[in-house]
């Protein structure tokens, strides 16, 4: 082996061809799993797109900084699985542009936060975490109660969400607005424009407790309230690897 290196060694053609031929295995390495990567990452057909309130929400949650302290993304290790939920599949990240997955957990992660708690809960917490959890660290965001959302720009958030690969459709970059307002006022015609286009499963309520013009609240509960709800292919994947 030694002695076929230094032959090798000195002649360059042969030292050449042999350390392209080294390489070209640790690239193929890598390479090659990549050819299975539809089999790799699972896909979800039936996942909604989120709304244009939940986008708003999403985009105070990146202004704020929440993500400096939670994570969104559950991994694999069972006390992690047995404390939040079934891990995180990539295809559960598939419409987040940018990613939130985070990489530092002061607070728990929030992957599958949606449904946990009542709307009144978190507004209660976010205006002052410490009437809900004594101990907690985390500051106040009691202004997001009085702070009007920026609504009047979403259809250009959804048409840029469009260019990276979310399939939101011309009607609901045209009604953007509207539905933002419509998912906070139940019961208007509004209202009934967010289901049609989201599907009959979308919240549509007042999140902060007051009908009418949504707040920052309403956007940031809105979407608190959906983390880890717009698939349950993650629920399934669960079920199938138990044999159920
Ligand atoms: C300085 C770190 C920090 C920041 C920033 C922060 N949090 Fe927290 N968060 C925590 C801690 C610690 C807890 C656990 C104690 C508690 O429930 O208040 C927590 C808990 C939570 C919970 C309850 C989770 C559960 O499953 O019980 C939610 C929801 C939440 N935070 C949302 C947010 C949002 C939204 C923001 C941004 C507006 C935010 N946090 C910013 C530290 C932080």
């Amino acid at each position: 082996m030694f002695g076929l290196h230094y032959k090798l060694e000195r002649k360059t053609m042969s030292l050449a061809i042999g350390i392209i031929i080294a390489a070209s295995i640790g690239g193929l390495i890598e390479i090659v799993p990549l050819f299975t990567i539809h089999q790799t990452v699972e896909d979800s057909p039936d996942m909604r797109v989120y709304t244009p309130l939940e986008i708003a929400g999403r985009n105070i949650y990146i202004r704020e900084g929440c993500y400096a302290c939670h994570s969104q993304m559950i991994r694999t290790l069972r006390d992690e699985v047995e404390r939040y939920g079934p891990y995180s599949l990539a295809v559960e990240s598939k419409y987040d542009h940018p990613m939130l997955w985070g990489s530092k957990r002061t607070g728990p992660d929030i992957a599958r936060l949606g449904g946990k708690y009542s709307d009144e809960w978190h507004v209660k917490h976010l205006t002052n975490p410490r009437d809900v959890v004594p101990e907690s660290v985390m500051p106040p965001y009691a202004y997001l109660t009085r702070a009007k959302a920026r609504i009047d720009d979403l259809g250009l958030h959804l048409a840029a969400l469009r260019k990276v690969g979310v399939p939101y459709t011309d009607e609901m970059i045209a009604n953007a607005s509207n539905d933002a307002y419509g998912q906070t006022t139940p019961d208007t015609p509004f209202a009934e424009g967010v289901t049609k286009r989201y599907g009959e499963a979308t919240n549509v309520r007042a999140f902060d407790g007051q009908p009418g013009e949504p707040t920052e609240m309403d956007a940031l509960v809105a979407y608190l309230q959906i983390l880890g709800k717009l698939t349950d292919a993650a629920h399934k994947a669960k079920t199938a690897a138990a044999g159920e």
